[in-house]
């Protein structure tokens, strides 16, 4: 199952979010940056044993060995402390144009993937490289922050997708995922009707919670341990209801086929 998150603009939390649903996902996963911008995960993560991650295997090897033929994940993967595989992401635009004709195929290469790929393709838009992975995805999720500029932005960016004519071929099941405050829950729920109300049907999937401590940790800025946090806790809520979106990948998507 290939698990994509993305923003429509700001920072509003992807990788961070992506790392804690790559953590907490039950069962074999692998966690992709796959952020045409620079990835920030071989800064953030270390080898268990606490020295740094070699930042250039990852998307970069395997574009190496895609250009060859049949591409096997596993080996261009790295373990970080704490037991979740990582593929890198490139770290400048020279790495990005060096990948050229691989993005498209990126999707293909993850989804062959035995286990659930978390792959985080940061701000996404028509000129992003990654849009072709995002769109081979079962299951893209949007991550937003509950801000007028942010839901704004939001809509504008699922009216985009939604319109995309794929012809034939199927389109991921798309879903949304506040980075909120408890206090925002209601603004959050009333999200999805609003969408709603423009012909937008996204279902939100949950709320990860506001928890800067805990995103520090992530970020590798400080050292705690997080398994108890507010925010592992609000991304294991997301499991079932990303997993169940996933599955209906198939089906029309706002009125795409
Ligand atoms: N759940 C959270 N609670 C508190 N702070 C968070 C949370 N998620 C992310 N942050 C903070 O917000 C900032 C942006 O987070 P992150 O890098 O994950 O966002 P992003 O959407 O991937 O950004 P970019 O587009 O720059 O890659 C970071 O400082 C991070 O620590
Ligand atoms: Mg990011």
């Amino acid at each position: 199952m290939l698990v994509t998150l993305a923003s429509a603009k700001g920072s509003p939390g992807v990788t961070t979010t992506a790392r804690v649903i790559a953590s907490v996902w039950p069962g074999p996963s692998v966690l992709v940056d796959a952020d045409p911008a620079g990835g920030d995960l071989s800064l953030w993560s270390s080898a268990p044993d606490g020295t740094p991650l070699d930042p250039d295997t990852g998307l970069l090897t395997l574009a190496v060995e895609a250009r060859r033929g049949a591409v096997q994940l596993e080996q261009h993967v790295q373990r970080i402390d704490g037991g979740l595989d990582v593929l890198c992401g490139v770290q400048s635009p020279g790495q990005v144009a060096s990948m050229g004709p691989v993005w498209p195929t990126l999707g293909g290469v993850l989804r062959a993937h035995p286990g659930t790929v978390v792959a985080d393709v940061g701000r996404l838009g028509p000129d992003s490289p990654a849009m072709p992975l995002a769109l081979d995805s079962d299951v893209l999720v949007l991550v937003v922050r509950p801000t007028i500029e942010g839901f704004s932005h939001l809509r504008e960016r699922l009216r985009w997708l939604t319109s995309i004519d794929s012809g034939m071929r199927a389109l991921p099941a798309l879903g949304i995922v506040a980075v909120a405050e408890a206090r925002d829950a209601g603004t959050v729920r009333d999200l999805e009707q609003l969408l709603a109300h423009e012909g937008l049907r996204v279902p939100v999937l949950g709320t990860v919670a506001v928890d800067q401590r805990s995103a520090d940790v992530v970020a590798g800025r400080i050292q705690r341990g997080i398994d108890r946090s507010l925010l592992v806790r609000s991304a294991r809520q997301l499991v079932e209801p990303v997993a169940r979106l996933a599955g209906t990948r198939r089906y029309a998507q706002g009125g795409v086929a």
